[in-house]
């Protein structure tokens, strides 16, 4: 290392080079933008640097970013926008290509030093450097997303990935668009070393000097013994593609041709030389980039971020939020142990309370074991996994509540008692502690009648389990005060979760648009539609887990409750079954008691309980064609939405897109229910909205919205 910086040159606009000892230290650092991307900007900055490292400027060279938390986010998403065509995709692709073949061709080392995300076109960018090291930071992730948004890696990735990490490791990656820890990429190759964040830039700098002066090799990874190696000989290289075709086709029932395309071109270019293999990509990903598929992914895309920054307050959000570095949960069940949990891998301290110090101390011991699981996974050392547990205490009394800047209420869905709950936290929290409560059904008005600041009060309906599930529903009352919503949407953001802010009433968003979907599916059992037909239906459409199974997994005893909270505010159109009423009867409460629509034994699932029929009076059997089944449930749902926009539940369509999808599993690749009407048509909706209203009733008529939108042609996003 040397100190001997010389005077730091400019170049165009997102990448900074500087000399150091010879060695050129290329900064990222995208004017205006909260990442950096691989934009036409920093394209042109980066061809300008290889022309100048080309020409033989400097001995080697190191990657850095001067963004924190992000290293390269990828492609510029928006540009995909633009496409109209498969050859768009395809010559922004080569573009790419051109650029990273260059930087692989250099005739010096170049290290790539990753702090803060790497993904996509930032993997690729890493995969054509000699070298990468990556920081030990909380940000830093690698992974290649281009799945999630329906296309494959375009720049390289999809044939340098497997010939450093293997194929196996390389589909895993780009078949689920996982993100890695810094530890975890190391164990797969990925990165050549992990180093502390502060050490970063000198240990890079040290070691693109060693490789320049032939003091250190690049590990390579088709060596002898690589993985590699082995999993390209006869016969293991198909069977590996086979056995991922298998899992893809299992898991996305075909739906999506982005994961199918991934392994076509794995597959054909590792049987060329990579030159070729990399012709593969462009074609590739030109054809994808125009799928409806992506199209509606990358519109997910942007309907996610924007929620994210949409406090949902008049102003600036990001002002008004309070930060929350103190919370107490009161109801140390597995929802609020969940919310500790999450709380606590972000930073927070968390008191954890219950009535007894028994449930208090169960809640705890649940939330420390998911932490240490978790933080395991990650490969945390035990001295950070001890602090990570002392974050979480437990109390069965209200002390050290005066000090939290947020307290979340998790206890059973009981109006008097929540009521009591709250009484006792004001009384305990001070007048600056917002109080979110926890519910799923219970209007917050309602809650917010005990509350003597009621301005303090919001929904925070989190969604099981709170440690995977992505999205937070923030509801907000006409007292909300606005820093408190702004509070509850910073903090949701912090915990990793989407949070999309709806106003005040039965069922909120989300659970007010599964109820005439889940009510419909028991319509249909009840016409003698079999239960694992109505499941199938359902997940040929896209959902994740049918109708029959989710009222198992939710228990029929909360979906029973929840119906009548439905029913009773939007009776006129909640068609009433008595499936639940019998089932409940006969205390079948699904998953949690072992009895439900399906057989439980030792707690797994088994097969369709027959019984079940007896218990509905025996509905003759009957066949359905299922895209009657999918027509009835999906539509029902689309509806319901747009009648949530009518409503104003919604404050905007876009929310209601992440709201479907993120929180109960709305097909991803249709986009959410807004998006959909758009793909479809308005006036077709209605078209076949009104068909069914003809066959069933009035259940079916559509939203007065979406009547208007067919009448002027009109979409709900533009373009
Ligand atoms: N292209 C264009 N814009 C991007 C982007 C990309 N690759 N990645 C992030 N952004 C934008 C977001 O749209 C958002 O814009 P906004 O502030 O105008 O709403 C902004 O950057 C911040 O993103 P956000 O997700 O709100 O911030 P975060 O700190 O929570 O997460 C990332 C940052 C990079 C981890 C996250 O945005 C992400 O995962 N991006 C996807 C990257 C990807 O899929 N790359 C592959 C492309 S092929």
């Amino acid at each position: 290392m040397t100190d001997t910086m010389t005077a730091i040159e400019k170049s165009a606009a997102g990448v900074r080079m500087e000399m150091s000892d010879g060695i050129a230290l290329l900064r990222l650092d995208e004017p205006d933008k909260s990442v950096n991307t691989l934009s036409a900007p920093v394209i042109e900055a980066m061809r300008t640097i290889l022309d100048r490292l080309e020409s033989g400027e400097a001995r080697a060279a190191v990657l850095l970013s001067d963004k924190p938390g992000v290293w390269i986010a990828g492609a510029d998403i928006e540009q995909f926008t633009q496409f109209t065509s498969a050859a768009d995709g395809e010559r922004a692709t080569r573009e790419g290509h051109k650029l990273l073949n260059r930087l692989e061709n250099l005739p010096i080392p170049v290290v790539a030093a990753i702090d803060g995300v790497a993904l996509g076109g930032g993997v690729e960018t890493a995969l054509a450097c000699t070298y990468r090291i990556a920081a030990d930071t909380e940000k830093t992730r690698l992974g290649l997303p281009e799945v999630q948004l329906g296309l494959l890696p375009g720049a390289g990735g999809s044939q340098r990935l497997p010939r450093l990490v293997g194929i196996r490791a390389a589909l895993d990656l780009m078949l689920t668009g996982k993100r890695l820890d810094p530890r975890r990429a190391k164990k797969i190759g990925l990165v050549d070393e992990v180093v502390p964040g502060a050490d970063l830039e000198s240990i890079a700098i040290r070691i693109a000097g060693e490789l320049a002066d032939g003091k250190r090799e690049p590990r390579r990874g088709n060596r002898r013994g690589s993985p590699l190696a082995l999993e390209r000989l006869p016969g293991v290289k198909s069977f590996i593609i086979r056995k991922a075709r298998e899992g893809v086709m299992a898991k996305t029932r075909g739906l999506y041709p982005a994961p199918l395309r991934i392994l076509e071109v794995v597959d054909r270019g590792l049987d060329l030389p990579v030159e070729e293999a990399l012709e593969l990509e462009p074609p590739a990903f030109g054809e994808l980039s125009v799928t409806p598929e992506a199209r509606s992914l990358v519109h997910l895309f942007f309907a996610t971020t924007g929620a994210k920054s949409d406090a949902g307050v008049e102003g600036d959000g990001k002002a008004l939020a309070r930060d929350v570095e103190r919370l107490a949960i009161v109801g140390a069940g597995f929802m609020g142990a969940g919310i500790a949990t999450a709380s606590a891998e972000k930073g927070m301290r968390v008191r954890l309370k219950d009535i007894t110090p028994e449930n208090a101390a169960k809640g705890l011991r649940t939330a420390h074991e998911s932490l240490v699981k978790r933080a395991r996974r990650r490969k945390r050392p035990s001295h950070e996994i001890e602090a990570l547990k002392g974050r979480v205490t437990a109390t069965h009394e209200y002390t050290g509540f005066r000090r939290t800047e947020l307290v979340v209420e998790a206890v059973f869905e009981d109006v008097e008692l929540k009521h009591r709950v709250i009484r006792e936290v004001e009384e305990a929290a001070s007048e600056e502690t917002v109080l979110g409560t926890n519910t799923s059904t219970i209007p917050i008005a309602t809650l917010a009648e005990a509350s003597s600041r009621p301005g303090n009060v919001i929904g925070l309906h989190f969604f099981s389990p709170v440690e995977k599930m992505p999205l937070l529903e923030i509801i907000v009352t006409p007292q909300t005060e606005d820093w408190v919503t702004a509070t509850a949407h910073a903090y949701g953001k912090r915990i990793g979760k989407t949070p999309i802010v709806v106003n005040d009433a039965p069922g909120f968003y989300a659970n007010r648009i599964l109820t005439p979907y889940m009510a419909e599916a028991l319509l249909l059992l009840e016409e003698g539609v079999r239960m694992e037909e109505l499941d199938r239906a359902m997940k040929n459409w896209g959902f994740p887990v049918g109708p029959i199974t989710l009222y198992d997994e939710v228990g029929l005893d909360v979906a029973h409750k929840a119906a009548a909270v439905m029913r009773e505010a939007f009776g006129d159109r909640m068609e009433e079954s008595s499936v639940l009423d019998r089932m409940v009867e006969d205390d079948r409460m699904g998953r949690k008691n072992g009895r439900g629509f399906f057989t439980y034994e030792d707690g797994k699932k088994g097969k369709p309980d027959e019984s079940v029929y007896g218990l509905i009076g025996d509905p003759e059997p009957k066949e359905v064609p299922e895209a009657d089944v999918q027509e009835r449930l999906g539509l029902t749902m689309v509806n319901e939405a747009v009648r949530c926009l009518e409503d104003d539940v919604l404050r905007n369509p876009r929310d209601g897109d992440v709201g479907a999808v993120l929180g109960i599993g709305f097909p991803p690749f249709r986009g959410g229910p807004f998006w959909y009407v758009d793909r479809t048509g308005a006036e077709q909706v209605v078209a076949r909205l009104r068909a069914l209203e003809s066959r069933f009733g009035r259940r079916f008529s559509p939203s007065a919205r979406l009547v208007e939108m067919a009448e002027k042609g009109e979409t709900f996003f533009e373009g």
